[in-house]
């Protein structure tokens, strides 16, 4: 498919599915003018190649249990070889329901109740309610605006992360609202502090796959072969695919 057989102009109405974007639990019963940015989901539809893969499987008509397709991994290996230069290995790679519920999962494995866990504000307003819902303690290390662009505070995560009861840093790399790439130096950074501290690193790289020409994502765990047995990985692509049934976490904690 070319990109010009793809309509980018045509406004889709989602509220004729039950869609939460538009919905006023989002927008509030008065703010149904408001544009959702709220929820960072896609207002396109998907491409024609992915429409007719789940055609095809609509029409087979049943929807029991099925195996993972054997060119799952491969694919997913491949993808983030060709794309962000970083060689997975297929034992590291386990499935799960989404991100949310595995950064739930990564807390309730790693940490105990009353543990801190280390957020960045402003971030993704699912991680507060998390830590909240887990019965672990936030704690925040807000980024600072500096000219009109947001860094990250690491004389402030280096003073949090040296309280034995941070013991889990939530990371958002790129970093949803504020839509920073972090760079390799800032991620190695924060590798750095966290790996001296014990603090485990929960990456949730949903957005990897979405950024602006000339800047570069790093996946946290291809920082070097010890900060990466320091992270959990969290990748989703169903921001770039819309399809949302497949997520995988690339697993190699070995502390
Ligand atoms: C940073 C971030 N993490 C997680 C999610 C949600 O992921 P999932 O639907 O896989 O739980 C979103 C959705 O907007 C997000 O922006």
């Amino acid at each position: 498919m070319s990109r010009t057989e793809f309509n980018f102009d045509e406004a889709i109405d989602r509220r004729e599915v039950p869609a939460l974007k538009p919905h006023r639990v989002v927008l509030g019963a008065d703010g149904m003018g408001l544009f959702p940015a709220g929820v960072a989901d896609m207002d396109f539809r998907v491409a024609p190649p992915i429409q007719d893969a789940m055609q095809k499987r609509l029409i087979h008509g049943v929807f029991s249990y099925e195996t993972v397709p054997a060119d799952l991994f491969p694919a997913l290996i491949n993808w983030f070889e060709t794309r962000h230069g970083w060689r997975i290995e297929p034992d590291h790679i386990l499935r799960a329901p989404n991100v949310l519920n595995s950064l739930a999962i990564a807390a309730s494995l790693f940490t105990d109740e009353g543990d801190g866990i280390i957020v960045q504000p402003p971030v993704f307003f699912d991680f507060y309610d998390i830590i909240a819902e887990n019965k672990r303690r936030m704690i925040s290390n807000p980024l600072i605006l500096k000219e009109g662009r947001y860094e990250m505070d690491f004389d402030g995560l280096e003073r949090l992360a040296t309280n034995p009861n941070a013991r889990m840093l939530y990371l958002c790399n790129p970093h949803n609202p504020v839509g920073r790439v972090w760079t390799r130096e800032e991620l190695a950074r924060i590798a750095d502090i966290c790996r001296r501290n014990g603090v485990l690193v929960v990456s949730d790289e949903i957005h990897a796959d979405i950024t602006f020409p000339g800047h570069s994502y790093t996946p946290f765990a291809s920082l070097s072969e010890a900060d990466a047995r320091n992270v959990h990985y969290l990748y989703f692509p169903g921001k770039e695919l819309q399809y949302r049934r497949l997520l995988l976490i690339f697993h190699d904690h070995r502390r």
